[in-house]
């Protein structure tokens, strides 16, 4: 029995998906069960890598919700709307929907769960996090019996690639930007990639997922890579660390009296040991470290963007919905493992509580006393060092790199304040969290 399947967009993922979808030979054979029934395009006359029935494309995205031959609606056009209207139409109509779109997922999620959950349809979501990667459906179903502690990743290829590039090459970030922009790499606007926002959407859902309620998107603490200095990538090195842009969503203790639990949630470049497991992740590739009880660490690694490995998640997603189609449901109700529900709130905590290790880089005079006064400084704080090494000089003045222990963001913070106070030292040149 075949499947009716309405596409809204035909961009890089949705002539992926196409292209799987048109060519099911040697794939599992509910592919074969697929039929692509209406695709809504914004621009009929662009030339694409996949040719499809001239009858099939519309400029009209609604006429494709709205098509009754159209029996699961697969968005991948992007951007907030009209993305979200479309897909509570595809839901209002009673139509299951795949998605990709993790802007509209990371803020609206609660929204269209509801939604869903009230007109009885599935909205499977893999490819809105870790392109290739299955981990939404892992998070929701392999792991579901796991208490998680923590989900970190590298959940932007983009930002990977730059500071990739960045490590091996010590070229400044800038410089790289523009490279993997002529490459293809990095959009035109690279905003949404750099300044973090991409993985801040990423990570809010996978919050979402692993401690079962919606996480707040605008309260994440975020910062991109933007105003990385190569010279931090090459001091981390000489250091035994990588510079990643890292997101991670963290419980912090046990849930409340009211039932809900705290998370420490943010985004930021983080110097990585080299034996981390995430630092060995390169190019334009993800990765996500799960870590639970009882099961420990998990790591999901593989292409995060790109046509294909998208496409492929968004297949997998399709089929789900297929396979509960073949079968004749869902009748008695959506699995709740599949649907996603939440079962608790999530608030996050304050940053300025949360506790983490530093690298902070000086600009000071160079001159006798000054590693002493900084060591003394952060002692009377109750900031415990790590490591403190003097990296260069020139013209009278010295670079001093700090690495301290764990220590609360708030008093880390006002022992940066007294030592910037001291008249030795010229600058805080650069202060990143460690791993
Ligand atoms: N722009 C994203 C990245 C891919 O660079 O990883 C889509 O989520």
């Amino acid at each position: 029995m075949a499947i009716g399947v309405g596409l809204l967009g035909l961009g890089t993922v949705g002539a992926g998906v196409a292209a799987i979808l048109t060519s099911p030979e040697g794939r599992h054979p509910l592919v074969g069960a697929l039929d692509l029934k209406k695709v809504a395009v914004r621009d009929p006359g662009r030339v694409r890598p996949v040719s499809l029935p001239a009858e099939v494309i519309t400029t009209d995205p609604e006429a494709v919700v709205d098509d009754p031959a159209v029996e699961i609606v697969v968005e991948v056009m992007g951007g907030l709307e009209p993305a979200r209207s479309l897909i509570l139409r595809a839901i209002a109509a009673g139509k299951p929907v795949v998605t990709a779109n993790k802007s509209v997922i990371a803020r609206h999620g609660e929204e269209i769960a509801a939604a869903a959950a009230e007109r009885g349809v599935y909205v499977l979501i893999e490819a809105a996090v870790g392109g290739g990667i299955p981990i939404i459906e892992p998070l929701k179903q392999s792991l579901g019996g796991n208490r998680i502690q923590r989900v970190s990743g590298i959940i932007n290829g983009t930002t990977n690639y730059i500071l990739s590039r960045m490590a091996d090459e010590g070229a400044a970030y800038g410089a790289v930007l523009a490279d993997a922009q002529r490459l293809g790499y990095a959009e035109a606007d690279p905003a949404a990639d750099v300044e973090g926002h991409d993985a801040a959407d990423k990570i809010a859902i996978l919050a979402g997922l692993a401690y079962g309620g919606p996480v707040p998107r605008a309260a994440i603490p975020t910062e991109g890579i933007d105003r990385l200095e190569a010279r931090d990538v090459a001091y981390a090195a000489q250091l035994g660390f990588v510079v990643k842009l890292l997101a991670v969503a963290q419980r912090i203790g046990d849930p409340d009296d009211a039932g809900v639990q705290a998370l420490d949630v943010r985004v930021h470049p983080t110097l990585l040991p080299v034996d981390h497991p995430l630092a060995g992740v390169n190019g334009v590739n993800n990765a996500i470290l799960v870590e639970g009880d009882p099961v420990g660490r998990v790591m999901f690694y593989g292409p995060g963007a790109g046509a294909g490995p998208t496409a492929s998640a968004v297949v997998a997603d399709i089929l789900n919905i297929a396979g509960i189609r073949q079968v004749g449901g869902p009748q008695a109700g959506l699995d709740p493992l599949l649907a996603a529900s939440s079962w608790r709130r999530c608030a996050l905590v304050e940053g300025a509580l949360t506790s983490h290790r530093n690298y902070v880089r000086f600009r000071t005079h160079d001159q006798p006393g000054v590693i002493g006064q900084i060591g003394t400084a952060f002692g009377s704080a109750g900031v415990s060092i790590q490591s403190i090494v003097q990296l260069e000089c020139d013209g009278g003045a010295a670079e001093i790199v700090v690495i301290t222990h764990d220590v609360q963001e708030a008093r880390f913070r006002e022992a940066l304040a007294a030592i910037e106070a001291h008249p030795e030292v010229l600058t805080v040149a650069a202060s990143l969290r460690t791993l």
